[in-house]
């Protein structure tokens, strides 16, 4: 970390997007080698001492990377060698899609934050499924799936389904995505309702998490879970936030979903609420705002079973994983 710290303003110069290939490139790399991968378990000391079993999967510990990092599966095993406890993979959509233009993604560095409005570009099941089936999993691997942009809700629902069904296999998990902020109608999935209804199409036999927005009232997002608890494993907690609170950066003036240091008590607070309210058999991922082993304290005192995290890894460096396991052991 402390060397990171030396490089970061290096790695700063270039734009965010740059920077996110040039670490898949090197990571994917790793992926792709039996043997890189080893020695990179070995220069980080990964060992599976952590492990914990949560839903029905074995994790070999409870710090895992968020969705939106290896959106198209093509070094889910590099972030792995780092220490990553499991993968979240995608989001994946049925069909291959852009994005929004760029720039689309401006670092907050005084905040300690992202803002992005990626708009889920990535290549689609088919090529997901392909990327997946190539390269064996050295940990648990959630498949985090999407609708298309521009949908009907049945549209979405069917899309959703679809890819389900030809992803299922590829992973431990799915998440289902119901909060993007960057494409329109994705977060109205979020409705106690449609998830029924989404949830009355899939027939998936690996476990299934819902991904929820942080800006999800607290009473909507309590209403979603219950009506729904029976067909569930568990909830990501939480998808990025389209409000600035108490923000330095200039760059707060962004368009898109904001992550990092600012979402963790917004997010910490629907862990709690949740965990209150729910018993212990319905998992929990907390994402949104993990930098610390404190943070990780918290997280996992709050009721947590997993954490995630995205933006830290960005702000901290390669050694993240590593250094908070070794300190929640
Ligand atoms: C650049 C970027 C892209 C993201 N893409 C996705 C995505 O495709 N699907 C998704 O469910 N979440 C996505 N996220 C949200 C993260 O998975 C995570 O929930 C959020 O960033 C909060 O965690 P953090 O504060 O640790 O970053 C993305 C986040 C960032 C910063």
């Amino acid at each position: 970390m402390i060397l990171y710290r030396f490089f970061r303003p290096l790695v700063f110069l270039f734009t965010p997007e740059f920077d996110h290939h040039l670490v898949g490139f090197f990571l994917s790399l790793i992926h792709r080698s039996r043997l890189l991968t080893k020695l990179t378990c070995k220069l980080f000391k990964v060992s599976s001492a952590q492990n914990v079993e949560i839903a029905r999967i074995n994790f070999p510990n409870r710090i895992g990377m968020a969705a939106g990092f290896d959106k198209n599966g093509t070094f889910y095993n590099g972030i792995a060698a780092l220490g990553a406890g499991f993968v979240e993979v995608g989001s994946v959509t049925l069909t291959a899609q852009p994005g929004n233009a760029k720039p689309r993604v401006k670092r907050l560095v005084e905040d300690e934050a992202i803002i992005n409005h990626m708009g889920l570009n990535n290549v689609g099941v088919e090529k997901a499924q392909k990327n997946l089936s190539k390269v064996q999993s050295i940990v648990p691997i959630g498949i985090n799936i999407a609708p298309n942009h521009g949908l009907t809700t049945k549209e979405m629902i069917q899309q959703m389904t679809k890819s389900a069904e030809a992803l299922e296999s590829e992973g431990d998990f799915l998440v289902l995505n119901l909060s993007c902020p960057n494409q329109d109608g994705v977060k109205s999935l979020q409705d106690a309702g449609i998830i029924s209804q989404l949830l009355d199409e899939i027939e998936a036999k690996k476990p299934i998490f819902l991904k929820f927005s942080s800006d999800l009232p607290d009473e909507k997002l309590l209403e979603s879970i219950a009506k729904n608890i029976e067909r569930i494993s568990g909830v990501v907690m939480s998808n990025t936030t389209t409000t600035r609170e108490n923000l330095k950066s200039k760059n707060q003036k962004f368009v898109g979903g904001l992550s990092g240091k600012p979402l963790f008590n917004k997010t910490l607070k629907q862990v709690k609420l949740v965990r209150q309210k729910f018993p212990e058999d319905l998992a929990v991922i907390h994402s949104g705002g993990i930098f610390t082993v404190r943070d990780v304290k918290e997280s996992l005192a709050a009721g947590a079973d997993l954490v995630e995290i995205y933006t830290s890894l960005i702000y901290q460096g390669p050694t993240i994983f590593k250094e908070i396991q070794k300190k929640t052991a």
